[in-house]
């Protein structure tokens, strides 16, 4: 694997390029963009390592792994202003944990793909992401503005992450027809666009059920992948993304402060969902501590990630 991601490595920097251009901004590739880069993938090995402990009984979906990351790197140094390479890794790691004990190996499989390729598209975005965060805390005034982007390009990076994943999974099916069927795809590609619905409420100032899961096994890969996706925001790898975007120190003090605020709006989503479904269906739904979390696995992992950011003889405040 090391060798193709070097060899993908100038591919993902002339993408990148390309995208800076179009953006009207400098295209030039910096030692301060190697080096980012470089920090990224090395952060990429602990979660890479993790992923292939986890799924050692399913040799053919580590290669597959193996052989579409070097492929999806590219994509994601284009993208990795707006989120960095390493999150990926971090989201295949928690949904084959989440998977191996939840899900059917047929949709572990799957998940696991979708989570490789999920954010695939958000180099290509013309529109900048917008956090849920910079929306709730802007003024008024600029709220609104923040809002309709904020939930445009959600919505822009997963169809174009469906139109590159379709490709990649196209090229590789015809490559191993007997590993991915039709319908592999499809339900990869149905996660890939629309992973991220269930944000988007916590951007609108109503809830709309249309963007949230169904409470029944129809959903439950999704909701499998979601959790793993959110787990991300838990790990002292993502709340240090999170400080370094927003500027702030990496103080214990203010890892602990980020961890509360981003495990809050894995309640604040979950109160929404309250608004939008009966108190019985929301029984049925049956969310962990109130949290996004409904598998065990997912939960535990939640509540591991607590324990390592805030250690029992800290006060809890989550409620
Ligand atoms: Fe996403
Ligand atoms: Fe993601």
């Amino acid at each position: 694997m090391e060798k193709n991601v070097t060899d993908c490595l100038e591919r993902g920097f002339e993408m990148l390029q390309d995208r800076r251009q179009l953006l009207g901004k400098p295209p030039t590739i910096t030692e301060q963009d190697r080096q980012r880069i470089a920090m990224q993938l090395e952060l990429a090995a602990e979660p890479w390592s993790a992923v292939h402990q986890s799924l050692i009984e399913y040799p053919e979906v580590i290669q597959a792994l193996d052989d579409l990351w070097p492929q999806v790197i590219p994509y994601l140094i284009k993208g990795n202003e707006v989120s960095p390479i390493h999150h990926i890794p971090y989201v295949v790691q928690f949904m084959a944990r989440i998977g191996l004990a939840e899900v059917t190996p047929l949709e572990l499989k799957r998940g696991v793909l979708a989570a490789l390729m999920h954010d695939i598209g958000i180099g290509d975005c013309a529109l900048p992401k917008i956090s849920e965060a910079s929306i709730q805390r802007a003024e008024p005034a600029e709220k609104e503005r923040l809002r309709r982007d904020g939930i445009a390009s959600r919505r822009e990076h997963m169809k174009l992450g469906v139109e590159i994943g379709r490709k990649l999974l196209s090229d590789y099916r015809r490559q191993h027809p007997q590993f991915l069927s039709d319908e592999d795809l499809e339900v990869i590609l149905e996660i890939i666009g629309s992973h991220d619905f269930s944000k988007i409420p916590l951007m609108e100032d109503h809830v709309d059920r249309k963007w949230l899961l169904r409470s029944d096994r129809q959903d439950w890969l999704k909701q499998c992948h979601w959790e793993a996706d959110a787990l991300w925001m838990l790990t002292p790898a993502g709340i240090q993304v999170d400080l370094e975007r927003e500027r702030e120190e990496n103080t214990p003090e203010n890892r602990r402060a980020k961890f509360m605020f981003n495990l809050g709006l894995h309640r604040q989503i979950i109160n929404l969902y309250a608004e939008a479904y009966s108190p019985a269906e929301m029984q049925e739904f049956g969310f962990r501590d109130g949290l996004l979390y409904r598998s065990a696995t997912g939960y535990s992992l939640a509540k591991r990630l607590k324990q390592q950011s805030i250690p029992e003889n800290t006060q809890d405040n989550t409620k």
